[in-house]
């Protein structure tokens, strides 16, 4: 088993302290490309496994044992919050997330409610099932979503390509946006303060579609809410990461929203964004993982390759652009994990 057992080298790279070798760990580490998770999704719904603690928690750990990452990420959903809010939620087969009666408008808004005491438990539960198998040998990441991304699933009411409803909704009713993020930053930061308390040892929040936004856009309608949600998170005294894809030209506002560690895409070099952030903050990624589908020989030189970029640079996790998709090959994933940490091992 290539179990880590690395406790704080995820951590202390967060924190851009100096490690022996580059921690790794994926998005989306736990999913259907593991067929023990597809054994356990063909007895239950995505939705019984993220609310039934012992599950998520199953999951989670048999994956971190399976891979031998450096961090765990607990086994939950995005759109957790939004169900707990009062939304209907589903997850239909080949179409992804449906959450009915989006948000358009005052209406709709007005229909939604603080989660009910113990409605999100089933996170904080089943991160302190985790911790407690762990012993501390290896940190476990919480997560949420950051408030465009979750108000996106609202306001479309599932995925979206364009995401016409939410910017026609932030544009034509700028105050009904600012108020439906002020609420998602208020339950989030609750959310968040459950997760450290269960045992989170780092938070991280994925804003995976805010690219679709340009500059301007992102200081007035996403910065403040954003900001206001790292400030909360990195409150709690955990390393917390923010993540966004498709964010080439938003790199210097993530920074300035916040995070210890700021995640980034494969559209970027990740060098070249890591000057731009500034050194005085780390960085994560990037991987493209489609590689992950390709011959061995390019994967090596791709990964060896962000690690050079990095340069034993302290501040630097290992991870994919996005997450690991469906159908990739489950030896091609243990194997980065082996060449970062061998690499890196030898150029550090
Ligand atoms: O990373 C991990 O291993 C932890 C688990 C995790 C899941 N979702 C479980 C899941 C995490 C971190 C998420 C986050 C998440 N969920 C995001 C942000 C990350 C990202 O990829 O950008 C988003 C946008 C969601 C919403 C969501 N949930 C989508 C768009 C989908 C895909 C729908 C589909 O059918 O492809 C999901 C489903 C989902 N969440 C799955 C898993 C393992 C797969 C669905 C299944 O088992 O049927």
């Amino acid at each position: 088993m290539p179990y880590s057992e690395q406790s704080d080298l995820f951590l202390r790279a967060c924190r851009r302290q100096p490690v022996e070798r580059t921690p790794v760990w994926f998005m989306r580490q736990a999913g259907r490309y593991l067929p023990e998770y597809r054994a356990l999704r063909a007895r239950h719904s995505l939705l019984e496994l993220c609310r039934t603690p012992e599950l998520a928690a199953e999951i989670t750990l048999f994956t971190v044992k399976k891979l031998g990452v450096d961090a765990a990420i607990i086994f939950a959903d995005l759109l957790l919050p939004a169900q707990a809010m009062g939304m209907e939620l589903e997850f239909v087969e080949g179409e992804g997330p449906v959450l009915s009666e989006p948000i358009r408008a005052a209406e709709d808004l007005a229909r939604l409610h603080l989660p009910a005491d113990g409605e999100l438990r089933c996170v904080a539960e089943a991160i302190r099932a985790v911790c407690t198998d762990l012993g501390g040998k290896l940190p476990v990441i919480g997560f949420c979503g950051a408030p465009f991304t979750l108000a996106s699933y609202m306001i479309e009411g599932g995925a979206s390509r364009d995401f016409l409803e939410t910017k026609r909704l932030m544009f034509h009713q700028p105050a009904l946006w600012d108020e439906l993020v002020n609420q998602l930053v208020k339950v989030l930061s609750d959310f968040l303060r459950s997760q450290v308390a269960a045992g989170a040892a780092a938070l991280q929040i994925f804003d995976s579609w805010v690219g679709c936004l340009g500059p301007e856009d992102y200081r007035r309608y996403v910065l403040p809410g954003t900001r206001a949600l790292l400030t909360n998170a990195c409150a709690l005294g955990v390393p917390v990461i923010h993540f966004g894809t498709g964010t080439a030209s938003l790199l210097e506002l993530m920074r300035e929203a916040g995070g210890d560690v700021i995640g980034v895409d494969w559209r970027v070099e990740l060098d070249d964004a890591w000057r731009r952030i500034g050194h005085d903050v780390a960085i994560q990624g990037n991987l493209d993982p489609t590689l992950l589908f390709g011959p061995v020989d390019q994967l090596r030189e791709r990964v060896e390759r962000i690690l050079r970029q990095a340069a034993g640079r302290p501040g630097h996790i290992f991870n994919l652009g996005h997450g690991v998709l469906p159908g990739t090959p489950v030896e091609n994933v243990l194997s980065v994990v082996e060449m970062v940490h061998r690499f890196s091992a030898t150029t550090a």
